[in-house]
Parts: structure tokens; sequence; C-alpha cells
């Protein structure tokens, strides 16, 4: 099955704890849950991690090159600064989805430039978690 990384920056990992009414009562592992169920039914095998520091993310991203054939990112805060996490992903082949739960563009300033989104092949915001799932899909469908 082809191999999917799901990734999530800094501060996911309280998703459900974490302004929920920013970002939704759901945590990171039923994001993950309903990612990987949602894989099965695609035939994609979702490879979910999530972590608080840049250079971590960056050698997963390296390390996905060759193994995965699609990359599905929220970058979090590190969208909005970032260099290094866009770097690693212009090297990756295959396609990558940015996520981000909010309408990062209804918020403030700061937020409202991606660095990102430079790379991605799509990004989806302000969908709340749904965006995951719906990542996931248009990776299957430019896959196909
Ligand atoms: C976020 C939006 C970012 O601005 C913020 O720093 C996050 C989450 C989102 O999913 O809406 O941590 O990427």
């Amino acid at each position: 099955m082809d191999k999917i990384l799901l990734l999530n920056g800094p501060n996911l990992n309280l998703l459900g704890q974490r302004q929920p009414e920013i970002y939704g009562s759901e945590t990171l592992d039923d994001v993950v849950a309903s990612c990987t169920a949602l894989g099965v039914e695609l035939g994609l095998d979702v490879h979910a991690r999530q972590s608080n520091h840049e250079g971590v993310l960056v050698d997963w991203i390296q390390e996905a090159r060759g193994v995965a054939v699609g990359i599905i990112i929220n970058p979090a805060a590190l969208s909005h600064t970032s260099v290094s996490i866009l770097d690693a992903l212009n090297v990756f082949e295959g396609p990558v989805m940015e996520v981000h739960i909010s309408n990062i563009h209804k918020r403030e300033r700061f937020r409202h430039h991606s660095y990102v989104s430079g790379r991605a092949d799509g990004v989806i915001a302000g969908f709340g978690t749904d965006g995951y799932g719906f990542a996931l899909r248009r990776i299957k469908t430019l896959l196909a």
C-alpha cells in the first residue's frame, strides 16, 4: 500500500485541550484514527507523526523521500516562520497538502502568510479537522 506521511507541528499534540473554540474538541489521536481508517478505504497507508521541534520535522520530511508517496502537513506556527520546512518539502518528490484547522486568513495578520504554501499542491484552511480527510482524498486523486 502506498504510504502517506501525516505530519503535525508544534502544539498540535494538545488538540482537544488547546483553544477548543478555534481548534475544536477532537484530539490528535482522533484525527489520526479517522485518517488511518479513511486511508484503509482509499488504499493508503497513513503514518502519523507530531513534533514540537522544527528540525525533527525537517528530518522526517527528508526521511520520507523514496518511502512515502505524499505528505499531508499542518506545520502549525512553523507555517509562518520556517524556510527550512519549505526547503525540505521542496526536495520531496510527491504531492504535498497543507492543512490548517482554522481559517488562518480570518485571524491575525502574521498568520496570513505560510512559507509552506509556496510548495503545497493544495492548501486547506478553516474546515476544522475535516481538512485532513479532504487532503487525503485529494492526494489519492493526484496519485491516480
Ligand atoms: C494552525 C494555524 C496556525 O496559525 C497555528 O499556529 C497553529 C495551528 C491551524 O491548524 O489552524 O498552531 O496551523
